[in-house]
């Protein structure tokens, strides 16, 4: 498929305290930031150490918000096993997963920020689970909002659209490891906060790791980019025979 891929996005509101309650003006910063992170318009691309400016992409993937439903609930954390995406268990069932991006706003409790599913599995539990506090931007919302410092500028659902889309962690969840994407260099393991270019690991050159990209675990102020390689293997799903061709018929 060529061309800008429109996803709607349907978000799921379950709260147990009236902060987790997100505002839709929070709701709404998201989408711009997502928008933005995959279209490379975010304005902190230029950022990016000049010898790995070959490797920025443009996804061209947009994303609308098809709807918000709010759900309040005893539960004070949901965990990882999926209970939030169940009405038998409490939680929301998601709508029309085929052609819906569905992303529940939930505790998950054990600071997890988010995850999601990868393609390929049911479509019951198909979508991103992020925590309120983490989802949509503090730059965007300035006042009012409810955000936790320094995940607080969206790039958490960027990252986990990312794997929704089916990309893997950059370094491959091992030491050394294999992403699957032939231009991000191989790096030793995950990178947190903020770190100083260049970092090398695993004989990775002069230039080091791509801590900056949205699938390694830094600071939401210091990841900025997708690469060409990792465009080519989210897009390949919306190819005729991919998984998610759905979204594009
Ligand atoms: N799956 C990761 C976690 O829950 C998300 C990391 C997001 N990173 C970020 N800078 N927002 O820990
Ligand atoms: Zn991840
Ligand atoms: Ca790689």
């Amino acid at each position: 498929y060529s061309g800008v891929v429109t996803i709607p996005v349907r978000v799921h509101v379950i709260y147990n305290s009236a902060k987790e309650n997100i505002s839709d003006a929070q709701i709404q910063s998201q989408i711009t930031v997502l928008n933005r992170d995959y279209s490379k318009t975010n304005s902190d691309i230029s950022l990016l150490p000049g010898v790995f400016s070959g490797l920025a992409s443009n996804m061209q993937i947009q994303f609308t918000l098809a709807g918000i439903d709010r759900k309040s609930s005893t539960k004070t954390s949901w965990g990882t096993r999926d209970a939030m995406k169940s009405s038998k268990k409490g939680g929301v069932d998601p709508i029309d997963p085929a052609h819906n991006l569905n992303i529940w706003i939930c505790n998950i409790g054990g600071g997890i920020l988010g995850y999601a599913q990868f393609p390929g599995g049911l479509a019951a539990t198909d979508g991103v689970v992020i925590g309120p506090q983490y989802f949509g931007s503090s730059s965007i919302v300035t006042t009012g909002g409810y955000f936790a410092a320094p995940y607080d500028k969206g790039r958490t659902a960027t990252h986990e659209v990312g794997h929704w889309l089916n990309l893997r962690h950059i370094w491959g969840d091992a030491s050394c490891g294999n992403d699957l994407v032939a231009d991000t260099p191989t790096q030793q393991t995950s990178n947190f906060g903020c770190p100083s270019f260049p970092h090398v690991t695993c004989g990775n050159g002069a230039n080091g790791d791509l801590f900056m990209n949205y699938m390694d675990y830094t600071n939401d102020l210091c990841m900025y980019m997708f690469t060409n390689g990792q465009t080519t293997r989210s897009r390949a799903l919306f190819a005729s025979d991919g998984s998610r061709n759905t979204f594009v018929q």
